[in-house]
């Protein structure tokens, strides 16, 4: 039976989610962070799971209106200063992944901090996806490899990139059917669930359903069974 030890999520629907409660988009984004947690704490005690991977921000996210990027930023900062403790109680070590640096001194100071407090946690990996784009991971890579005048091959690109970790399962929420430019290289053979929930209504029973299904699926990597 397959073993879902990388889990990546595509987190859609927050917008709708609100729109369907007579809310503003950004209620959508602050019941979305509370399934982040929820999500999270069940990983964090799932043995079989080692890393949990989740699209919080993406290059292209910069495109929405002011006020809803300044809405994320804030609530982004908020969560890693609020959850530090979840981290802590749960043993899941911080790893972001993502250009960084065009965030705002404080934000960048807070997943300074919650990355060195939680480098001791050996449990679940939890990498938030932030100013990411997997198109920008692999051209930033391939700068790194080739400013130290490295060979590039698969093994050497993949531990330049930001997530050095193949994905095993990869879901998104909120009916689409796409990769939205979120772990290109490393879903080479993952397997994909797509989920018509939006993600404030994500429950631990899907995800559960989902594992579940997954580790039936016939995985071949291209061989033969
Ligand atoms: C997609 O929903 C979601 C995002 C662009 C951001 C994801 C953010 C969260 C889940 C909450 C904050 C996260 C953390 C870690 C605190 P959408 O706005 O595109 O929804 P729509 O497709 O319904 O418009």
């Amino acid at each position: 039976m397959n073993r879902a030890k990388h889990i990546a999520i595509i987190m859609d629907g927050n917008g709708r989610w609100a729109e369907l409660q007579g809310e503003k988009r950004v209620k959508g984004h602050e019941a979305g962070a509370k399934v982040v947690k929820e999500i999270t704490v069940y990983c964090a005690n799932n043995e079989e799971i080692e890393r949990l991977t989740l699209y919080a921000f993406s290059t292209e996210n910069w495109k929405r209106p002011r006020i809803e990027v300044e809405f994320l930023m804030k609530l982004l900062e908020n969560y890693l200063k609020n959850e530090l403790e979840v981290y802590l109680a749960n043993n899941v070590r911080f790893e972001p992944i993502g250009d960084i640096c065009v965030f705002s001194n404080s934000l960048q100071k807070m997943i300074a901090t919650v990355q060195e407090k939680t480098a001791h946690c050996n449990g679940l990996v939890q990498s938030l996806a932030l100013n990411y784009g997997s198109q920008d991971e692999i051209v930033r890579a391939v700068e790194k490899l080739r400013s130290a005048e490295e060979n590039i091959t698969i093994q050497s690109l993949s531990y330049a990139l930001d997530c050095k970790h193949n994905v095993d399962l990869l879901i998104r929420t909120g009916g689409d059917k796409r990769l939205s430019n979120f772990l290109l290289w490393q879903t080479a053979y993952a397997e994909l669930f797509f989920v018509d929930t939006l993600w404030p209504d994500f429950k631990i029973k899907e995800l559960e359903k989902i594992i579940k299904k997954f580790k039936k699926v016939e995985r071949r990597f291209g061989g033969l069974k």
